[in-house]
């Protein structure tokens, strides 16, 4: 199951999705949570101590392939995700790991 929460700026994004990724991962499933904000802050929300969050690696822009078909952009992972995973996920609370897309050096913070 994917899910993906978006919305309004400071409508409660990333404190429902925190809380759907702690639900599901106490009730047994493999979560893997992805903060997508060009201005992070999930980390915090699910466990991750605010200076491991912020020491972190987001994914670097070169492993993400951008294609065109059909006049249809799409962009996808260079690597298996277990590898991207495995190099760039941050552990948190109750088993989840989170990839970060952006770590902005001059983000406020959230
Ligand atoms: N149901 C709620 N009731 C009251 N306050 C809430 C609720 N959900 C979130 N908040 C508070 O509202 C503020 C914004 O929440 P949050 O950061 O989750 O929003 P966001 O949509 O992710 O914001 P941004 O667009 O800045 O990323 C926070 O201070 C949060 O604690
Ligand atoms: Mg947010």
């Amino acid at each position: 199951m994917k899910l993906a929460v978006a919305g309004k700026g400071g409508s409660g994004k990333t404190t429902i999705a925190g809380t759907l990724a702690r639900t599901f991962a106490r009730a047994g499933r493999t979560v893997l949570a992805i903060d997508g904000d060009g201005n992070p802050n999930l980390g915090p929300t699910i466990g991750i101590p605010k200076e491991r969050f912020d020491a972190g690696t987001p994914i670097p822009h070169d492993i993400l392939e951008h294609r065109e078909h059909d006049g249809e952009v799409t962009v996808e992972l260079a690597l298996p995700l277990d590898e991207v995973v495995d190099r760039y996920a941050l552990e948190a609370a109750d088993g989840i790991r989170l990839l970060t897309m952006a770590r902005p050096e001059r983000a406020g913070g959230g």
